[in-house]
């Protein structure tokens, strides 16, 4: 099976969601959490941002252990001379240069023609190589960039000694094809291209991070970004536990895996929500309240009946304790029972039938019925009897 790395932008890409402002120590709470998940690469933050960030990230790199951490960096000798500055002390240390690639960013962004882009690049690499072994070179927008312009590029980036070239969909505008496509041309027509990684970056603004990058590791993808629960600019980032639980419940299909501690899943997405801010919608895929939540009486019958039914993975593989059935008025008798078993009331027939009934008035009127609820309608019953 074929590992694929995962590097966590948590710390900078999803501190760039809009109202997001993590201090020092939320910073090293949460990089603690993340080594216990096992991710492999961390990015901490962007030093060159300012003096409180090249803090935060010095705070991380010293703190995680068996951990590459990441500094960001343009393509500017100040900023790489920050992120030297803010690794001192990391075990592991990496710096992330980028530099944007595509015609529009060239035109009206950098204001650079190709060869400009690609000199400035070198120097930036060749620079950083002088206090760095571990380098990544991003291509931001490489998504809209001309395929002819990647591969030299990309061919530049190892020439010069980078160890992982990443491949952005900075704006979230590819399809899963399209993305896939990219990898499998610099694959096919990149020099040497076994001497660096490949890593897939993208942004969720069509809704297709999750799907873009599996097509980016079903096309020769080594690495993938993302941040947990998704956070990140604009409609967020690839959302790693989204990845990690694919490949763990499809890897007949995708042949790869992710080395996570997948029982570490809740637990992460709960602290990065809670010292974010950033609410998990309920329908969130594998870690929203309702991911294991069940309130129709046909998936609550089969879920009784054997879990494989409605359920591909199991709540337990990421660190939940169990499945819930939540009592509504789409529910069934058979959920009923159940649920009045475990609060302790075993009902004969007819008992149940009229504690069904006074349930089902009950939830025309409320979204979910509690087990309080279900405490007063039995005690009633059982006053009434
Ligand atoms: O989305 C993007 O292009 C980025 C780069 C800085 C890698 O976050
Ligand atoms: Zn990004």
């Amino acid at each position: 099976m074929r590992k694929i790395y995962v590097f966590d932008t948590t710390l900078r890409d999803g501190e760039q969601s809009p109202g997001v402002n993590l201090n020092t120590r939320e910073k090293v709470e949460i990089a603690h959490q993340l080594e216990r998940l096992g991710i492999d690469r961390m990015e901490a933050g962007f030093p060159a941002a300012s003096p409180g960030d090249l803090a935060a990230v010095n705070a991380v790199a010293k703190a995680v252990k068996n951990i590459t951490v990441i500094g960001l960096s343009r393509s500017r000798e100040q900023d790489i001379d920050a992120v030297k500055e803010a690794l001192k002390g990391a075990e592991d240390p990496c710096i992330h240069v980028f530099l944007a690639t595509s015609p529009i960013h060239r035109q009206h962004k950098l204001r650079m023609d190709k060869g400009q882009v690609l000199d400035t690049a070198r120097s930036a690499i060749r620079y950083a190589k002088k206090t760095f072994s571990k380098i990544e070179f991003s291509l931001e927008d490489a998504g809209r960039t001309e395929y002819d312009f990647l591969v030299e590029m990309v061919n530049m980036a190892v020439e010069e000694g980078a160890s992982v070239v990443n491949i952005p969909d900075t704006v979230g505008y590819l399809s899963p094809y399209e993305y896939g496509n990219i990898f499998k041309h610099l694959k096919e027509n990149v020099h040497n291209i076994d001497k660096v990684q490949l890593s897939a970056h993208c942004h969720n603004d069509l809704g297709m991070a999750t799907a873009n990058t599996l097509a980016a590791i079903l096309n020769g993808a080594d690495q993938i970004e993302g941040t947990i629960n998704g956070i990140g600019e604009r409609a967020g980032n690839t959302a790693i536990e989204e990845i990690a639980m694919a490949l763990e419940t499809r890897q007949e299909f995708f042949q790869a895996k992710t080395t996570l501690q997948l029982s570490e899943i809740a637990r992460t997405s709960r602290l990065v929500s809670r010292l974010t801010g950033m609410v998990v919608p309920g329908n969130k895929a594998i870690v929203g309240a309702n991911a294991f939540a069940h309130e129709s009486g046909i998936h609550q019958d089969g879920m009784l009946k054997e879990k494989t039914t409605y359920e591909i993975m199991t709540p337990e593989t990421i660190g939940l304790k169990e499945s819930k059935l939540v009592l509504g008025k789409h529910s069934g008798r058979h959920a009923f029972r159940e649920r009045l078993i475990d609060l302790g009331y075993e009902l004969d027939d007819e008992a149940l039938n009229r504690a069904f009934a006074q349930f089902k008035d009950l939830a025309d009127k409320k979204k979910e019925v509690t087990d309080e609820d279900l405490l007063a309608v039995i005690e009633e019953k059982l006053q009434d009897a």
